[in-house]
């Protein structure tokens, strides 16, 4: 095979490897899955407390598809742990989200009594250079002719 079809497969490659990295991926409950949060294996709380989602991040829920599921609902139903009409369901056991729009999508498990035990998470995706509140200092004047 030639050097120059070579370099389109490896520059194809990498344009494509560049679109799928283009967001962060992120294991929700990291290794311990998505789960019952008994015995103070995982906090769903804590797992978001130091994370900053972005438009184009994916989440993934790892889980045993026999024992849970994802159910997406708005906000009302995940403050009253109601699976009955959610928005998206997923029940493969490897579910991978895009997050595609800014503000909190909210997941549940949908298993009766799963939610009320905790397994359930607030996602809040927010703009990547929030406004800053104080000025920033100048900017360099540009170099002419470079
Ligand atoms: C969040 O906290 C966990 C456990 O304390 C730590 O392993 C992880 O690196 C932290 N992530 C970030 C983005 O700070
Ligand atoms: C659950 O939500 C659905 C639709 O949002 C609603 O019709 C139903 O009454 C709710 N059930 C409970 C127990 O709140």
């Amino acid at each position: 095979m030639g050097l120059a079809t070579r370099n389109l497969q490896a520059f194809l490659m990498m344009a494509a490897l560049f679109q799928v990295s283009l967001g962060a991926v992120y294991m929700v409950g990291d290794s311990a899955g998505w789960m019952l949060p008994i015995l103070g294996i995982v906090d769903y709380n804590k797992w978001t407390s130091n994370k900053t989602f972005h438009v184009g991040d994916i989440i993934i829920f790892n889980y045993n598809s026999l024992f849970h599921n994802v159910r997406e609902v708005t906000h009302q139903n995940f403050k009253n742990c109601n699976a009955t009409s959610p928005i998206v369901s997923y029940d493969s056991g490897f579910d991978a989200i895009t997050l595609k729009t800014l503000g909190h999508w909210y997941f549940i498990c949908g298993v009766a009594g799963h939610c009320q035990m905790g397994m359930k998470v607030d996602i809040k995706v927010t703009p990547f250079s929030p406004p800053p509140t104080a000025s920033p200092p100048p900017a360099p004047a540009p170099i002419s002719g470079a």
